[in-house]
């Protein structure tokens, strides 16, 4: 039996959909745990590109999928994405899709709030995805958000629309000279979206906690990355979730003995969306071709993402935080076509070299790479199937990647489609 979590190691989009998808055929059930439609997860197949910000990425193989206690619903956005996904042709019912019934909702004042604060903040914006994570979060610490169970009693439900609108219209209007929220138009529009998503929703936690009693197999898919981590991401440039492999448990209500396996997702270099420091970051020709060979553009706000070297200390800082098992590198074939290829295996602070990430921003800013120069390789490897069929320097590459983790490599991807991947070891099977 195997239960496994995967997350991002980096920043986000390390290729965590195409991974999810491509281990699900083993899996029962695949389970969101936090985060929200800030996520945009990749799967191809066939050819066919289908992005995911919401429903998780298990959905293509006709896998149970489960929105857990820890992710932040927009049900609009739930709603939409139902329909997209049955549009490809694929099946959604109540056996395919459960939503906990503990899940917090994003309102439209959380959407509002969180432009509208981004825009105040002019240059020192964090460069949020806009799609009202923080604002909702900062609810639910509040003790004043709105959950799935609220949605599916309209009384409770539309008294706790009115209360937060007393406060959240309010504050729009003072803050930030924003148009108010009207109650009732939105207490309408939810209702709609209540029927349509309530054959989805349930207590989760006891659905997955059969599942295991049953032998069933879990795959946990992890949103953002871990240095998005609200408390030990670049903070404050972060999202407002512990993405950490920990929190799997807590998101989706299943005990931490049930987990046996823990796989970072790796890109072969280092991407960011938005604000914040990147040590690795490449502001020259070699960060546009890899840009631009990667097609580098967000998911779900399509901006383009700022590419860098990749960097160890990062690595290393996630295999710590997450207990990480397994490594899967994604994206190795954009680094084809260099003559050499740089590995941050350090960085110079104050003189020093340290292998350590600073908890301090200003610190970190400080910090300078120290690079390892390897050899490159010319050949495209997106045809390669497998690890002994790579170029000698691609194999040095992910070797040496091996040795300053002490962590196996257990997948190499060299293509977005879910068949052009090297499996060296499933952990399902
Ligand atoms: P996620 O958020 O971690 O699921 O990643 P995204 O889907 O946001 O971004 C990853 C992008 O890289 C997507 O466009 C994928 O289709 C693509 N991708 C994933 N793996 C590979 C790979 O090995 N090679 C190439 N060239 N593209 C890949
Ligand atoms: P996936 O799951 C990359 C970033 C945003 C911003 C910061 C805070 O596709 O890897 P938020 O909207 O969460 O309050 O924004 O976090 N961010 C991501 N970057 N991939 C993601 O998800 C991200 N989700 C949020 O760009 O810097
Ligand atoms: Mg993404």
């Amino acid at each position: 039996m195997a239960n496994i979590i995967i997350i991002g190691t980096q920043w986000g989009d390390e290729g965590k959909g195409k991974v999810v998808d491509l281990l699900a055929e083993h899996a029962d059930c695949v389970v969101r745990f936090q985060g929200g439609n800030n996520a945009g997860h990749t799967m191809v197949v066939d050819g066919k590109q289908i992005i995911s910000h919401i429903i998780p990425s298990g959905i293509l193989q006709g896998k149970t999928c489960i929105i857990g206690n820890g992710v932040v619903v927009d049900p609009l956005v739930l709603a939409e994405e139902i329909d997209y996904i049955r549009s490809m042709g694929i099946e959604i019912n109540e056996d395919k899709l459960k939503i906990s019934d503990k899940a917090h909702l994003i309102m439209p004042y959380h959407t509002k709030i969180d432009l509208a604060r981004e825009e105040s903040k002019g240059e020192n914006k964090i460069g949020t995805t806009g799609r009202g994570i923080g604002p909702c979060y900062e609810d639910k610490a509040a003790r004043r958000g709105i959950r799935f169970i609220d949605l599916l009693d309209p009384q409770e439900f539309e008294e706790k629309v009115k209360k937060a609108l007393e406060e959240k219209n309010r504050y729009l209007e003072a803050f930030f000279s924003a148009d108010t929220l009207d109650a009732e138009s939105i207490i309408n529009q939810y209702r709609e979206l209540a029927d349509k998503l309530a054959p989805y929703v349930t207590d989760t936690s006891v659905f997955l906690n059969q599942a295991l009693k049953n032998n069933q197999q879990l795959l946990f898919e992890g949103a953002q990355g871990t240095h998005l981590d609200i408390e030990h991401g670049t903070y404050p440039f972060v999202t407002s979730s512990n993405t950490v492999a920990g929190n799997a448990c807590c998101g989706s209500g299943v005990g931490p003995q049930a987990i046996t396996g823990v796989i970072g997702i790796v890109k072969a270099y280092t991407t960011r969306v938005g604000r914040g420091p990147f040590p690795t970051e490449l502001l020259d020709d070699i960060g546009d071709a890899i840009q631009e060979k990667g097609a580098e553009f967000g998911a779900t706000t399509g901006r383009r993402r700022r590419c860098g070297w990749l960097d160890m200390v990062v690595l290393n800082n996630s295999a710590r935080l997450n207990g990480l098992t397994g490594l899967a590198i994604t994206k190795l074939d954009v680094l084809g076509g260099l003559d050499s290829l740089e590995i941050c295996t350090g960085y110079e602070l104050d003189g020093n070299t340290i292998q350590y990430f600073p908890s301090s921003l200003k610190k970190l800013e400080a910090c300078r790479p120290v690079y390892e120069t390897l050899p490159g390789w010319e050949e495209d490897i997106s045809v390669v199937r497998a690890f002994d069929d790579l170029p000698q320097n691609a194999k040095n590459y992910l070797k040496r990647i091996e040795e300053l983790s002490e962590i196996p490599i257990k997948i190499v991807s060299v293509g977005p489609g879910r068949e052009e991947t090297i499996v060296l070891e499933n952990d399902f099977v």
